[in-house]
């Protein structure tokens, strides 16, 4: 696999881990990741509901929480770490701050099209060597940012990440296009390639294209990058890893799950989520409405007050492994997994499969 720069970060392995909330990917599986030559990921959303103030003061735990992660992961890592912050949650901007002041390599700014100024002082954006990468999930939403932050900060995004309709967690796509299943990654990654290609030219340097949702093998590594994609952000795969932050019963969860088990539900985010299957999310499919007991408004958006379940908490209790109260994210792919992985062994067959079609595509070309 081909090295991934970008600015002055030399990423060995072009793949990164996708930041998973509520606390799945956290600085276990970051560290792990980066220690392979990945990029390593830590969510931020919802990281503090481990911190025992989290009720009383969420803003302040998400800070305490976040800066404790960040430098967990430092200590066992020398390699490249981001953090996942979604633009929809009401405390974006301590997160970011936190994030930049604790000089993590990249944030991943995501759930949201970041094109309001954050409410913090523009010098710390400017004079910082974080790297800004939003993720998008079409051609058109990455010029639109790029544009915005071309006009109003003379600067744009280190690079994009373009996320598919196949992915987990939430997703940037209405639900008549997700059950349509029409949309290619392969294409949106090609379009976004051509959208970038005027500031390529007016910055004089390359914009990293990373696709992601539904990535799942080396193979399928392969295939996107054959299509122009610089690098790969694989969530789904990282779960069933012994490094992953989450409870063993959520890594069983995938061990168990079949493909008709992965489902979308209609989130509190307002967007639609694909999860896996219980008794939770046949409930709220049939519109029964959970208890919700909100001391905080942890998501800019959400009224509270008529929303039908608390997806803060949901997630939450699913990682900790109590699926009464809760359920998974999982992507399209979640069903493949039979075993429980070290990260490096998932390195090692990704690599091996990438490197296995990448021989058999050469042999092809010659025999033609
Ligand atoms: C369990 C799980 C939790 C996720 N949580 C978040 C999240 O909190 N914020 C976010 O921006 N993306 C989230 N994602 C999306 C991932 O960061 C990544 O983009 C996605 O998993 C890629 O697709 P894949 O799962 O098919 O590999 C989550 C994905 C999974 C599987």
């Amino acid at each position: 696999m081909k090295e991934l720069i970008i600015g002055n970060l030399k990423i060995k392995n072009p793949i990164i881990q996708g930041g998973m909330g509520v606390c799945i990917s956290l600085s276990g599986l970051a560290a792990a990741v980066a220690n392979e030559g990945g990029v390593g990921v830590i969510s931020a959303v919802g990281i503090g509901m481990t911190e025992p103030n989290y009720r009383s003061n969420f803003r302040e735990s998400n800070k305490i929480a976040l800066r404790k992660e960040i430098r967990k992961a430092r200590q066992n890592s020398d390699g490249v770490i981001g953090v996942n912050t979604m633009l929809a949650v009401s405390d974006f901007d301590d997160l970011l701050r936190v994030s930049i002041e604790e000089k993590v390599d990249i944030v991943f700014l995501t759930a949201g099209l970041p094109l309001k100024k954050p409410d913090i002082d523009l010098s710390i954006l400017e004079n910082t060597n974080t790297k800004f990468i939003p993720k998008v999930s079409s051609p058109r939403a990455a010029s639109l940012i790029f544009q915005h932050w071309s006009d109003r900060y003379n600067r744009i995004p280190d690079a994009v990440v373009l996320e598919g309709p196949l992915s987990g967690g939430h997703l940037g796509f209405r639900r008549k296009v997700l059950e349509e299943n029409e949309i290619l990654l392969t294409s949106l990654v090609k379009g976004t390639i051509n959208e970038l290609e005027p500031f390529k030219f007016k910055y004089g340097k390359e914009i990293p294209v990373i696709a992601a949702g539904g990535i799942y093998s080396g193979i399928d590594i392969f295939e996107i990058m054959e299509a122009g994609a610089s690098a790969v952000k694989m969530g789904t795969r990282f779960v069933t890893t012994h490094e992953c932050d989450a409870s063993d019963s959520f890594k069983q969860n995938y061990l168990k799950c079949s493909k008709e088990d992965i489902t979308l539900i209609d989130s509190p985010v307002g967007l639609p989520g694909r999860v896996i299957s219980n008794d939770f999310v046949q409930q709220i499919k049939m519109g029964k409405k959970k208890p919700i007991n909100c001391p905080w408004k942890c998501l800019k958006t959400c009224n509270y007050a008529n929303v039908q379940f608390c997806i803060a908490e949901a997630l939450f209790n699913a990682a900790k492994g109590n699926f009464h109260d809760g359920f998974s994210f999982a992507g399209t792919n979640a069903y493949l997994a039979n075993e429980i992985y070290s990260v490096k062994e998932v390195f090692d067959q990704l690599k091996s499969e990438f490197n296995q079609a990448s021989l058999m595509m050469e042999k092809l070309s010659w025999s033609a």
